[in-house]
């Protein structure tokens, strides 16, 4: 029986390649894709994941929810890495953007429906997963995968914090310290991985649907990329989680036990783990360490290509 997931994304280039491998995989059931604020306004990415469904078009369509507002305005957002409108500035129409439930209700009631067997693929800031716990205090969620934090390595927003995290601390605070079976996959291991134009040049070609939208999406990555930071290809810090949720034996984890920084002139949004020689905290997740690079990268290019034949 495929695996029952939940997409929780603020797309965001690498959140709609995650999309796009998952969305056909065929031992996944994405029972709903939820939307939140984070590379883009809450709006522009509940839209987007509208765009990404039509553009792709898979054989089941989800159930969408849709991003509210932040309690706090979103101090940062990503548009100068996957442009104006979060998928590169290809500016796609949407046939039909129809009004939705909010996203922490679509969560609450796609886990209540089936307890303790909906993984949650966590892709951008931990808003709604937070607020699916404030809605339902015992919400029996079977595991959440999130995307998000850095372990010994620097952050991208601020020196000390990573994206995800810092736009959202408090919802991240709240998640971290939850019950629930968790697995962070922090930026220390994505920033490993870059796919390059060679790896570009192996994804679908424009005769397919995925194959199309990728290669109207990914273009404008690289150029920032290259602006921004000097590199010739792109991190795919999404598509890496995504993968740990369902390749796991490609990755190496360890039991930690980690906590969210809400305060502090340098450290908002930092994630500070207990790794003192006897550690006084109780290990709260499982986080990942280190990858089978070549073979993480592989995976990609074929979960995109087995996508684009279906
Ligand atoms: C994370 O931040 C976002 O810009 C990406 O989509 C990814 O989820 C990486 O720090
Ligand atoms: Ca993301």
């Amino acid at each position: 029986m495929p695996r029952k997931v939940i997409l929780d994304v603020d797309p965001g280039i690498d959140d709609a390649v995650a999309l796009c491998m998952a969305l056909f995989n065929p031992g996944l059931e994405v029972v709903a894709v939820t939307a939140v604020g984070g590379n883009v306004p809450p709006a522009q990415a509940t839209r987007n994941v509208q765009v990404i469904l039509e553009q792709v078009d898979p054989p089941r369509w989800p159930r969408i929810g849709a991003a509210s507002e932040p309690d706090e305005p979103l101090p940062v957002d990503g548009r100068h890495l996957h442009g104006i409108d979060g998928l590169g500035g290809a500016n796609f129409e949407v046939a039909e953007l129809r009004s939705r439930h909010p996203s922490e209700k679509v969560i609450c009631d796609a886990v209540r429906a089936d307890p303790d067997s909906v993984t949650i693929i966590a892709l951008g800031p931990l808003t709604n997963i937070a607020r699916a716990f404030q809605r339902d205090p015992e919400l029996p969620i079977g595991q959440i995968v999130m995307m998000g934090g850095a372990v010994s390595g620097p952050g991208n927003i601020t020196p000390t914090a990573e994206f995800n995290i810092y736009c959202d601390p408090q919802s991240a605070r709240k998640v971290f310290r939850s019950r629930s079976t968790k697995t962070l996959i922090p930026l220390d291991v994505t920033n490993r991985l870059v796919l390059s134009y060679d790896l570009f040049n192996r994804l679908p070609d424009e005769s397919t649907k995925v194959g199309s939208f990728l290669r109207k999406i990914l273009p404008p990555a690289f150029r920032n990329y290259r602006r921004q930071f000097g590199l010739e290809g792109i991190h795919v810090h999404d598509s890496i989680a995504l993968l740990a949720a369902i390749r796991p034996e490609l990755f190496t984890m360890q039991e930690m036990a980690g906590d969210v920084e809400t305060s502090g002139n340098l450290t908002t949004g930092a994630t500070v783990f207990d790794r003192r020689r006897v550690p006084a905290w109780r290990h709260n997740m499982a986080v990942v360490v280190d990858m089978d690079t070549a073979e993480v990268m592989e995976q990609i290019v074929r979960l995109l290509s087995d996508a684009a034949r279906m």
